[in-house]
């Protein structure tokens, strides 16, 4: 009986750990993939580059069941379907909320339809949709198209939308924030992540104020509690960045294929988290993304896509450029620094298709190889 209990709790989700900041009651469902409990790794080489004595940890979300920060919210949304008796899901995505919609939906035993942006969706999500039974739809368009159609279909009997709308994705997806600030023994000084829907911002800042809050109403329950906010600094891409620009985008364009979005559904709560943070919106261009993935995967082992790469990028422009909205050259020494890596790097192995290309195979002899080694 004491292994499986052992094994049970290995397997603990992000509603067992926090059902008490949830919306669930005794007799809601519970479909996890235990999901959450994600790493937060300390960066040297991340931390040196930065410099003042900062230490910077990325939030490693892609280590999630599905591969993306989505699984939290998902969790939630789908156990939260279920008790209303829920028979169908849908959302629109950019190819990670799909993947995740279709696994939590293939566990529940219900059905999932997803709409996706046709030739938009790396291949990574693509197959995830496939392989979990989703039924899929591609338009002729790009995401906000398919999340207009979303909403027009609306909420009707026994079928939900799974997108960022839905409340519940957001309650679950600030777990993520409850984590760091356990990890931390506080919350960080700042905190970098992409913004495409603009929900995880929203989601992030509602968690740490949730433990903030706590913390000072019962400091007794919590002995790892929050004393001070971060500031939330959100990155779009350059192409893709309506939020920035204060304008919707009608063709969003950028290599970042999860953030290409123009329209973004929680626009005004991620102002309001970047304003009551005193935080911050910026741009980088594809080309600082690209680098930014690749440098991350050979300086810390951490190979993420390319729109969890924007975060890495935007932490370079804050400490590297004049243009950057947040200068890390005036703060305070020894700050505390997370970037979330929302998404793994497999999600998009198509980034990598002229590197992987290029590999001419040889003959299998020793001194071929060693000549093409330089050894
Ligand atoms: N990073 C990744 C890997 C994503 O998949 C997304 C969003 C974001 C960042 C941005 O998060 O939308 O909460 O601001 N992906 C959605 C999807 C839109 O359909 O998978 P956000």
């Amino acid at each position: 009986m004491q292994a499986t209990n052992a094994k049970l709790k290995q397997g603990r989700g992000v509603i067992e750990r926090y059902r008490e900041y949830l919306p669930f009651s005794d007799s809601t469902p519970i479909i996890s993939l235990g999901e959450g409990n994600t790493p937060l790794i300390h960066c040297a080489q991340l931390s040196k580059r930065v410099g003042r004595g900062c230490d910077v940890f990325v939030k490693n979300e892609g280590v999630n069941p599905t591969g993306s920060f989505k699984d939290r919210g998902m969790t939630v949304a789908v156990s939260k379907a279920l008790e209303r008796n829920a028979s169908a899901l849908v959302c629109a995505s950019t190819g990670n909320t799909s993947a995740s919609a279709a696994a939590y939906a293939a566990r529940a035993g219900i059905s999932c339809a997803v709409i996706l942006p046709a030739g938009k969706i790396a291949s990574g999500k693509l197959v995830q949709a496939f392989a979990y039974g989703a039924k899929i739809v591609a338009v002729n368009g790009n995401f906000d198209d398919a999340l207009r159609i979303v909403r027009e279909l609306g909420e009707r009997d026994g079928f939900v939308i799974v997108n960022s709308i839905n409340p519940d994705r957001i309650a679950g997806q600030k777990t993520a924030a409850f984590e760091i600030v356990e990890v931390l023994g506080n919350a960080p000084d700042f905190h970098l992540l992409p913004v495409g829907n603009a929900g995880n911002i929203t989601a992030y800042w509602a968690g740490y104020q949730e433990y903030y809050a706590r913390q000072r109403t019962r400091p007794e329950r919590q002995s790892n509690g929050s004393t001070r906010l971060p500031a939330m600094i959100g990155f779009q891409a350059a192409g893709a960045a309506p939020i920035f620009h204060n304008r919707i985008i009608e063709n969003p364009e950028t290599v970042a294929s999860a953030i290409r979005i123009g329209n973004p559904a929680s626009w005004k709560q991620a102002r309001v988290a970047i304003e009551e943070s005193r935080g911050a919106i910026d741009i980088v261009s594809d080309g600082e993304i690209v680098v930014a993935q690749t440098w991350l995967a050979r300086h810390e082992g951490i190979f993420d896509e390319p729109a969890s790469a924007a975060a890495i990028a935007g932490l370079f422009k804050c400490r590297d450029s004049k243009d950057a909205r947040y200068s890390f050259k005036e703060i305070p020494e020894g700050s505390r620094i997370v970037c979330t890596v929302t998404g793994h790097g497999l999600k998009d192995p198509d980034a990598m298709q002229e590197q992987m290309e290029a590999l001419i195979p040889v003959a299998p002899v020793t001194s071929e190889v060693r000549r093409l080694l330089g050894l």
